[in-house]
């Protein structure tokens, strides 16, 4: 029964020329990306993956030094760790996210391609083991064809097959000296599902007045809800928070919802960190109406444009210091991408549903209703540690065909 997918990659290539406190510094650099990728992005679907790209910084930080280091370092709010205790919580967080749950599959891998006959430093490659569990392979660049074709076969077989063809032989030429790749993958079933049958189709309405076909999914049912105001005094600034948990309740997607009359964009600006944390933490359990659509949205991200406006610039530059990979000042980043995609449905087979399902008949009293037929923005994160797996906002959602499903992995 597959109810929710999400892929993102995340693709970083080299060529020559404290418990609370990390949750919060990850937070805060989650909240960053999205105002950067939001800044950039007019009135299209966000879909990103910060963890994946914290963890592909943490790698590429194990080659930095000088100034390249620093503006890492300062991006991200690490600016008051001891150096290097980022990689503690880096690796904590690696071997975190690898933890065999029965009741959803999360996985992270991170692999090193390096090029034959170059020298990279042990000490170098054994930190990317110890602390990023990195796959250390060598490859021959020039053979770009075959390149591009092997590591997209591992990124397949990191993402149970969902993710083809991410690079191609343009990619690489015998100036690549290393890739670096990390790769998520999350699926979940909700807690409580949507039945397929109550599933309609919709009108949306887009920020710009625009409506959409979509097929929306309903249910009743007990979720963590909020109503929450952005601190202007009319009724417009009061939005909804609704957190729906995935099975086992460690990890939950939060809907956040404005007024229908609000645009999305109205609302973005009051996303902080502390405040997806109140959030989290003032709602409460109980019986909502929720409509849903499904969606499933993909985006690739130019990363290197999105790191450079935060900061990172050195290690794009030709005088890029990431001597610490092989001793010589002659490597930089020629391109950082990553590329992430996520679906939501209520169930990935017909007739599976049916356990513990809501009743259908409307009761007198009255739940609040969380109606998403207009744009709103997504987390999802694990509730314990607020460690954000996945962030964006849907402003379009497809028209997904019924007859469409993905029936595959089942
Ligand atoms: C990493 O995890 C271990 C064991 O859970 C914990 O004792 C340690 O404090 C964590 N380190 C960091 C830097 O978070
Ligand atoms: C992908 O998985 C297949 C089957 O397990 C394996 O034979 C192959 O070597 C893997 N390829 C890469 C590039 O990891």
């Amino acid at each position: 029964m597959l109810f929710l997918r999400i892929l993102p990659l995340l693709l970083l290539q080299v060529i020559c020329g404290k418990a609370d406190l990390q949750d919060e510094i990850l937070a805060d650099f989650s909240v960053k990306l999205y105002r950067q990728l939001q800044s950039v992005g007019n009135e299209e679907n966000i879909i990103y993956s910060p963890v994946s790209i914290v963890v592909a910084l943490g790698m590429v930080e194990l080659g930095a030094r000088g100034p390249a280091l620093k503006e890492i370092r300062q991006a991200v709010g690490y600016g008051n760790l001891k150096v290097g205790e980022e990689l503690l919580i880096l690796k904590n967080l690696t071997w975190a996210l690898e933890a065999d749950e029965t009741q959803y599959v999360l996985k992270l891998a991170n692999s090193l391609f390096l090029q034959t006959g170059i020298h990279f430093n042990e000490d170098f490659l054994q930190k990317m083991k110890k602390y990023f569990k990195a796959e250390i392979e060598t490859v021959d660049f020039s053979q770009s064809t075959a390149v591009a074709n092997h590591i997209n076969q591992w990124v397949e077989n990191h993402t149970e097959n969902k993710i083809h063809d991410l690079l191609s032989a343009d990619d690489f030429n015998s100036a690549t000296r290393l890739t670096l790749i990390n790769a998520i993958y999350f699926r979940g079933n909700w807690k409580n599902q949507f039945r397929p049958e109550h599933t309609r189709t919709f009108s949306f309405t887009k920020d710009d007045g625009n409506e959409v076909q979509t097929l929306m999914m309903y249910q009743q049912g007990d979720f963590y809800y909020g109503e929450f105001s952005d601190g202007t005094s009319e009724a417009g600034g009061v939005y909804q928070v609704l957190e729906m948990p995935y099975e086992g309740e460690e990890m939950s997607m939060m809907i956040v919802l404005p007024r229908q009359e609000v645009p999305l964009a109205a609302l973005e600006p009051i996303i902080k960190a502390q405040l997806i944390e109140e959030w989290a933490a003032a709602v409460k359990k109980q019986k909502v109406e929720v409509y849903l659509p499904r969606f499933k949205i993909e985006q690739k991200i130019d990363l290197k444009e999105t790191l450079q406006d935060l900061g990172i610039k050195n290690i794009f530059t030709k005088d890029a210091d990431l001597s610490a990979m092989t001793g010589e000042k002659d490597l930089f980043i020629g391109k950082a991408v990553q590329k992430a995609f996520l679906e939501v449905t209520e169930e990935g087979a017909e007739g599976a549903a049916g356990t513990g399902m809501i009743a259908l008949t409307r009761t007198l009293v009255l739940y609040p209703q969380v109606m998403a037929d207009h744009p709103f923005f997504f987390i999802v994160r694990a509730r314990k540690t607020g460690t954000i797996l996945f962030m964006g906002r849907v402003m379009n959602p497809e028209v997904i065909d019924s007859n469409d499903r993905d029936f595959d992995a089942l």
